[in-house]
């Protein structure tokens, strides 16, 4: 048996990691715009900044991570996401003696043991960024705005943004009890996660899958009406900023996210085309998560979004990332080898010089070379050809053209400059 690669993760080709290079770069412009600069973490962590981070009863603590001792027997796990990471940085490059807030980005691959499926991954790829240092709710709507942003500028329509506040240390408490309350009476009837969410985490109930689990849910009591005066207000101040930016939005009061360390907003950006894994990104609000690793209590909001979910989304949509594709010039030769020095030198010439250049590395008949100019898309082709080549010429053919003149060698790359700064 050859080997292959583990389930749930791929191998992206040249054809495809052009699309992400596009998507990177429109991502990186809006960081420079919204004034987040990049980090970059270790893609390992020790185990305990994930278990206290993202918490102890998620299902990417208790189920997803890739954990391993490594020689010295320390509990090493790989990063199942970033924000927990985003934090540790924070703390141990002391970032919070800087004007605050700190505004940071990333992106890279992340690691979920997950049932592999369309839109989900073992190994998958996010782009994030964390706002660290502000409680003012402007924070929360700018992540949501950037996210805005970046989808309507790659043109991915029928976007939801769904909306919700999961409350504070302060408010939440009151409504786990009400939850509890109201769930008591058809534990029997829930699914056997959400029996283990009885106790724990009552909320996650909310957005279980399961139509059974939905249907008892359906009428269980609202946050909305347990928020504390403070988180209230922040939540109706986030909403106003979106509104003001012509951010739709839905409120969702049953979307809780599937990590632990959430305060006030929440919120998903779904789009159904992709299936059943629809969220193409989500984030909110995490006041306490510094503090639960160790730093002084600091607020701060982030989102995250699935950079497969993306380029999947725009293929759904028959709207694919376009690249470019094409080359500038073709250098075809004879296979003497005074002509393929030639045809070397002038290449590296032309590609010094800015053009997008290749060559023919062998002795193929000028044929065939031909062919390979028109596959490759070449603009120009440059040929090399004995007669021409005594008299310090070689042929500039316009492949759309179809023209032909012999140059002299020391001019083609200006002659080149012409013709394509008029094409
Ligand atoms: P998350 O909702 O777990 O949040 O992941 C964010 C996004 O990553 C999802 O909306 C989805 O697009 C993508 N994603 C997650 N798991 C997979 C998977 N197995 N395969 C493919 N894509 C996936 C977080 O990770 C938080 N750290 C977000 C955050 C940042 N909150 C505050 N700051």
């Amino acid at each position: 048996m050859s080997i292959v690669r583990p389930r749930g993760t791929n191998d992206f080709l040249p054809a495809d990691t052009a699309k992400w290079q596009k998507m990177e770069e429109l991502l990186r412009e809006l960081c420079r715009k919204y004034g987040f600069g990049e980090l970059r973490t270790p893609v390992f962590e020790e185990t305990e900044l994930f278990s206290r981070g993202v918490g102890d009863t998620t299902d990417i603590v208790q189920k997803e991570m890739y954990t391993f001792e490594d020689h010295a027997g320390r509990s090493i796990t790989l990063r199942p996401e970033n924000t927990a990471s985003a934090c540790r940085a924070y703390l141990e490059n002391k970032l919070y003696g800087q004007v605050q807030p700190v505004k940071l980005y990333y992106m890279g691959p992340m690691f979920r043991y997950e049932k592999p499926q369309a839109g989900r991954f073992r190994q998958f790829h996010q782009f994030g960024l964390e706002c660290l240092g502000s409680a003012e709710p402007a924070a929360d709507a700018e992540i949501i705005a950037f996210a805005w942003e970046f989808y309507n500028r790659l043109g991915i329509k029928g976007l939801q943004v769904k909306l919700n506040s999961v409350g504070c240390p302060n408010c939440r408490p009151k409504y786990k009890q009400a939850l509890q309350e109201y769930f008591r009476p058809h534990l029997e009837e829930l699914c056997g996660s959400c029996r283990d969410r009885f106790e724990r985490n009552p909320l996650r109930i909310l957005d279980c899958k399961s139509e059974i689990c939905q249907g008892i849910g359906a009428g269980a009591p609202l946050i909305y009406d347990y928020l504390c005066p403070e988180c209230a207000e922040h939540f109706a101040t986030v909403q106003e900023m979106l509104r003001a930016a012509h951010i739709d939005y839905v409120l969702d009061p049953h979307m809780v996210r599937g990590l632990d360390y959430y305060t006030k907003t929440a919120f998903e950006i779904q789009i159904t085309e992709i299936g059943a894994q629809s969220a193409i990104c989500g984030g909110g609000r995490y006041d306490g998560l510094i503090e639960e690793i160790g730093g002084a209590s600091t607020p701060a909001v982030g989102f995250a979004l699935g950079m497969e979910r993306v380029l999947a989304a725009l293929k759904a949509q028959g709207d694919d990332i376009e690249t470019d594709n094409t080359l500038d010039v073709y250098v075809i030769s004879g296979g003497d080898t005074q002509l393929k020095a030639a045809a070397f030198a002038l290449t590296k010439e032309l590609r010094e010089a800015g053009f997008k250049v290749e060559m023919e590395f062998g002795a193929k008949s000028f044929k065939a070379q031909m062919k390979a100019a028109d596959r490759l898309k070449a603009s120009f082709a440059v040929i090399f050809g004995e007669s021409e080549f005594a008299e310090g010429k070689a042929a500039l053919k316009d492949m759309k053209e179809g023209g032909q003149d012999a140059v002299p060698l020391a001019e083609i790359k200006n002659k080149l400059a012409e013709k394509i700064a008029l094409s």
